[in-house]
């Protein structure tokens, strides 16, 4: 395999990506917001913690610092541009983020956030603890409640049988989806003999 050095390693990251991107939600009962999140991950799945990393002058940083809230929606790639424009926009000029990119509310089980009807799941948190990371906010936060459609989330695992696209942030207004499952051979078992290919 012929492989390349990154030019600067300030790129590496993007060989980690693409993990599921997500739409955060935030809000405080009066106002709400939307924005874009790729870098998001799993922390520890007994008490369920996430983290996601937000740079603090997002107009949504505030609204997590101050309520302790938010909800991590996950858009199928059909809401591609929603979510795209959610984040080249900022809540300080846009007064409604739901409205502008055509996405509906849908109220929250444990928080007054406000989910995306859209979304094929939703995750509700409440903050644990905001770290400082070189200047950004890496927002570590218990998951509370959450919810995801049941056509797409069966037999406790994502299923891409019935059209789910998942939606990978690469860079800029480049994605790519996942929308299927392959399957690794259990290494306690012989390899499965290869299948002849049809005949032409
Ligand atoms: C695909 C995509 C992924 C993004 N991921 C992140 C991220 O992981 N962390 C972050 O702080 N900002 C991220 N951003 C940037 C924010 O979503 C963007 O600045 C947004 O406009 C902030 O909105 P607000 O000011 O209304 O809060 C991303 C933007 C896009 C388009």
């Amino acid at each position: 395999m012929h492989r390349i050095e990154l030019a600067s390693l300030s790129l590496a990251y993007r060989l980690l990506n693409p993990g599921t991107l997500v739409l955060v939600s935030v809000g405080d009962g009066e106002r709400d917001n939307l924005f874009p999140v790729s870098w998001n991950m799993p922390v520890c799945d007994d008490p369920p913690v996430v983290a996601v990393l937000s740079a603090r002058e997002h107009f949504s940083f505030s609204f997590i610092e101050r309520t302790g809230e938010l909800a991590l929606n996950v858009p199928g790639a059909e809401l591609l541009d929603a979510v795209y424009g959610c984040g080249k926009t900022s809540g300080r000029e846009v007064p409604d983020k739901f409205i502008r990119f055509g996405l509906h509310r849908e109220p929250a089980s444990q928080l007054r956030v406000p989910l995306v009807a859209e979304a094929v799941a939703s995750l509700e948190c409440r903050v644990d603890r905001i770290l400082d990371v070189e200047g950004c906010g890496l927002i570590v936060a218990r998951i509370v409640a959450a919810r995801a459609a049941a056509e797409h989330f069966r037999g406790d695992d994502w299923q891409f049988d019935r059209g789910l696209r998942l939606l990978h942030h690469l860079s800029g207004n480049r994605f790519c989806v996942s929308d299927a499952v392959v399957e690794a051979r259990h290494h306690d078992r012989p390899p499965t003999p290869a299948t002849p290919r049809a005949a032409q």
